[in-house]
């Protein structure tokens, strides 16, 4: 299936598009298990999720979240972390309960059984409902990285240098990145609805590749072209290589 493709003129209005989405699905189903990421991308997405929670036009107190992805080594005690930013930018804000939240822990003595118990997890919830991701400069989703399997759950991931390179922006100081700890492939694939928000003239290009290219495990964006309902929700700059008479 072609994603659909929803381009907004500025990143505000992308950002509120993104949670009315998350808000329409929570209205259907309440209980409704649902994945967004950490990240810039998705600041604007969770200020309006906050505003709308203020105001009681959406409930997340039944809802159950899954938090994407994380560094290995890291936890929410440490600043950057992604645990730590979706702490600040949107579970607490919100009010979610710690028993409402699944999230990779970085810090875990054994990594892999920290991916078989969310995974297991996952599946016992029936899977997500709702996916939402960025986009990394290198065509990934989530962390899972070019040449990921596209046949992975819940896995380790050895980062790209490109990605370990971006990642800085989250830190206050030089951080080495090296591994992270992701859903997979198959989490984005067997998702009920997957978003991908993209904004800003620097995603323009990798945004057009995950569409236009021929679909690739090098470029993991690409295995959105296989969803059976996929949405990208873009500001007007993110989207402006994308060829809308194609
Ligand atoms: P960003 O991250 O929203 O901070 O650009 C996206 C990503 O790397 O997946």
């Amino acid at each position: 299936m072609v994603p659909k493709i929803s381009i907004y003129p500025d990143y505000n209005t992308m950002s509120s598009a993104a949670a009315d989405r998350v808000i329409a699905l929570l209205s259907k189903k309440p209980n409704a298990v649902i994945c967004l990421p950490s990240g810039s991308t998705p600041l604007g997405m969770f200020r309006a999720l906050a505003a709308a929670n203020q105001k009681g036009l959406v409930d997340f107190s039944q809802c159950v979240y899954i938090g994407l992805d994380e560094w290995i080594g890291m936890g929410a005690d440490d600043d950057g972390s992604c645990r730590d930013l979706l702490d600040k930018d949107f579970l607490k804000p919100i009010g979610f309960r710690e028993n409402q939240i699944v999230f990779f822990d970085g810090k875990a003595m054994d990594p892999e059984a920290e991916c078989v118990r969310v995974n297991k997890i996952v599946e016992s919830l029936g899977g997500l409902d709702l996916i939402v991701l960025g986009i990394g400069m290198n065509g990934h989703l989530a962390l899972n990285e070019p040449g990921t399997p596209w046949d992975t759950y819940a896995h380790i991931s050895e980062l790209d240098a490109l990605t370990a390179e971006v990642g800085q922006k989250y830190f206050q100081k030089p951080t080495t990145l090296t591994k992270g700890i992701t859903v997979g492939i198959r989490h984005i694939l067997e998702s009920k609805t997957a978003i991908l928000i993209g904004a800003g003239a620097a995603k323009a290009p990798v945004i057009a590749r995950a569409l236009a290219f021929p679909v690739t495990s090098e470029f993991p964006a690409t295995v959105l072209q296989n969803h059976l309902n996929a949405e990208f929700i873009l500001d007007a700059e993110a989207g402006k290589e994308l060829n809308q008479n194609a």
